[in-house]
């Protein structure tokens, strides 16, 4: 099949891209420029003299349709968009390639489910049963980084909207992929990084408040997230439909740090504090009694999904990865709800005396 994707390179894509050339697809990137990757050698550029497996194709999708012509010569079957952001460009990518394409499928995420405003404390009330199904509860309120900077991304960055008019359009079939936290050799966002730079530097003991340790998050390996896109992008039977996407089952932090100490060797202690004993920095804005986990069985069921590469070697793989690629700015927290080594000090201090 011809397949055009939006996007392509940086984290996910490329994963993608290489999945989607080996099953024997046409493929053609279509995205800035700004973002290079190593392809595989059997993958050419469009520039290239020898017959391209993957072509490439600059332009800014603010933009979309004044590639339109370009896109009517290519006459892809799927549209594969990595990168819907907004309603605008799921409105421009139905605008532009419904007399052009088959389908479209489209990348969410797990955060149009009001379980991810419910541990952000922008809803209040009952907490959503987990495993959130496909048919769980959405926000309610829409925007969910509005304000928290002046990055017109996080201005207009909603997939709610973007789900919204691709399954309404009535003349372009969509499918929609909602993905957990991605981790994964190319992860900008180091999320596995915090755990294992603790046990780098021998640390004795990582300090997790209560709730923290039993929350469940819904996480899922690239190279597994890639095989699911690459599932829904060669299945005619996934149109019209939304399916989550996660590892079985979802994993409490404190069994994401076992597992990586397990594969580390790190001999240090996981010592849980109740909230009373944490620092007040320790002392979570987050409702951590609504937990985060999806489930996959529908993709399971309905596309015959399965991971191909097992959690243990994902969690290796990505750990090699992050130790040669430490994240530029050096931080003992990262992004995750560490506590700093002081304060750390500090607990295991007091529970010694
Ligand atoms: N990573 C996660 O944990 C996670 C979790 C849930 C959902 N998701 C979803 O997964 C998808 C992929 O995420 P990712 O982290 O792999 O993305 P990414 O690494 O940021 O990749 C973005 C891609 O889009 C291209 N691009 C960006 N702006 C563009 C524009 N205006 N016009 C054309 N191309 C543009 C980039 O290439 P150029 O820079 O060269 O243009 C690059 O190929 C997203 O929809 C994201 O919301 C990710």
């Amino acid at each position: 099949m011809k397949i055009l994707v939006i996007g392509g390179t940086n984290f996910i894509g490329p994963y993608v891209v290489r999945q989607l050339i080996e099953m024997g697809h046409e493929v053609t990137v279509f995205n800035r420029g700004q973002t290079t990757v190593k392809l595989p050698e059997e993958v050419h550029w469009l520039k290239g003299d020898k017959p391209s497996a993957c072509a490439s194709f600059v332009g800014d999708r603010q933009n979309l349709s004044d590639y339109k012509l370009q896109f009517q010569k290519l006459a892809p079957q799927v549209v594969l968009d990595m990168i819907p952001y907004t309603a605008k460009d799921a409105q421009d990518v139905v605008d532009t390639f419904k007399n052009i394409a088959q389908r479209v499928v489209a990348i969410s995420s797990a955060d149009v489910y009001r379980a991810r405003d419910i541990i952000w404390q922008r809803e209040t009330g009952i907490i959503d049963p987990t495993p959130l199904t496909e048919d769980s509860p959405l926000r309610s309120q829409l925007y969910p980084y509005r304000g928290l900077s002046d990055d017109p991304f996080a201005h207009d960055y909603d997939k709610i909207p973007v789900e919204q008019v691709l399954i309404n359009a009535t003349n372009l079939p969509a499918t929609i992929l909602r993905l957990p936290m991605v981790y994964g050799a190319g992860d900008y966002r180091h999320r596995l990084y915090p755990y294992l730079k603790r046990m780098d530097d021998k640390r004795p003991a990582i300090v997790l408040e209560e709730k923290l340790a039993r929350w469940q998050g819904c996480y899922g390996y690239v190279e597994n997230v890639a095989r699911a896109i690459t599932l829904a992008v060669n299945e005619e039977k996934a149109k019209g439909n939304i399916y989550n996407v996660a590892e079985l089952p979802g994993s409490t932090v404190a069994d994401l740090i076992q597992a990586i100490a397990k594969i580390v060797g790190w001999q240090g202690e996981i010592v849980i504090v109740p909230k009373t004993q944490m620092p007040d920095t320790g002392k979570f804005k987050s409702n951590l009694n609504q937990h985060w986990v999806t489930d996959s069985t529908r993709i399971r069921t309905e596309l015959g999904y399965r991971e191909i590469c097992d959690r243990h070697e994902a969690l290796r793989r990505t750990i090699g990865w992050s130790r040669e690629h430490p994240p530029e700015a050096v931080a003992e927290k990262g992004h995750s709800q560490l506590l700093d080594y002081k304060d750390e000090d500090t607990i295991l201090a007091k529970l010694k005396s």
